[in-house]
């Protein structure tokens, strides 16, 4: 393996084989240093980075489309009998708590929900509302941060239509 490390005459001084020497330690040290943070592959995959591509099969999974519609345009199937309308993910200024990862992420877990004054019925009863955005907390946060990658991804791929 160290085959010609050793014995090669150096071409000029001995600077040469020593550097190649270190370069050679150095790269198996981080080698192994990157082995033993993760432990094993199996241990890097329990704490995932959040992503866009997980989530958008958590916004399938989780009815998002029904109200957010299938691409976020806040058309889903029951957005027509909702007030306030679900949001319109193309608009970046329409979100209430900010466009970023964190305050998406948030929303998701605590929701948007609105208490809007009680409005006289049809029988003339008070008839209270509380709708909007309702909350995920069973979710994880790395789910809710995957979940805010893609919402704000539908942003940017309406932007190039
Ligand atoms: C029952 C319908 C409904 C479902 C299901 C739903 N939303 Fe919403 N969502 C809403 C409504 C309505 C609003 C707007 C609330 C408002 O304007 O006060 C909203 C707003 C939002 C906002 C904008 C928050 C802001 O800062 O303005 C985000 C982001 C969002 N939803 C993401 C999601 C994600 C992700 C899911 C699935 C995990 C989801 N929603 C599921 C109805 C829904």
């Amino acid at each position: 393996m160290d085959s010609g490390l050793a014995l090669r005459p150096a071409p000029s001084g001995s600077a040469g084989s020593v550097e190649a020497a270190i370069v050679r330690v150095t790269s198996w040290t981080s080698r192994i240093l990157v082995a033993a943070a993760c432990g094993g592959a199996a241990a890097c995959q329990q704490t995932p980075l959040p992503t866009a591509r997980e989530g958008r099969v958590l916004y399938g999974d989780n009815g998002c489309a029904s109200c957010h519609g299938e691409k976020g345009y806040g058309d889903g199937t029951v957005a027509a009998t909702l007030e306030p309308k679900p949001r319109d993910f193309r608009d970046v200024n329409a979100f209430k708590n900010g466009f970023e990862v964190q305050a998406i992420a948030t929303t998701i877990a605590e929701g948007l929900l609105q208490h809007a004054a009680p409005a006289t019925g049809a029988t003339g009863a008070p008839v209270h509302h509380q709708q909007g955005m309702p909350k995920f907390p069973h979710l994880s946060d790395v789910e809710r941060q995957s979940l805010a990658l893609y919402v704000m991804s539908l942003r940017s791929q309406s932007t190039t239509r």
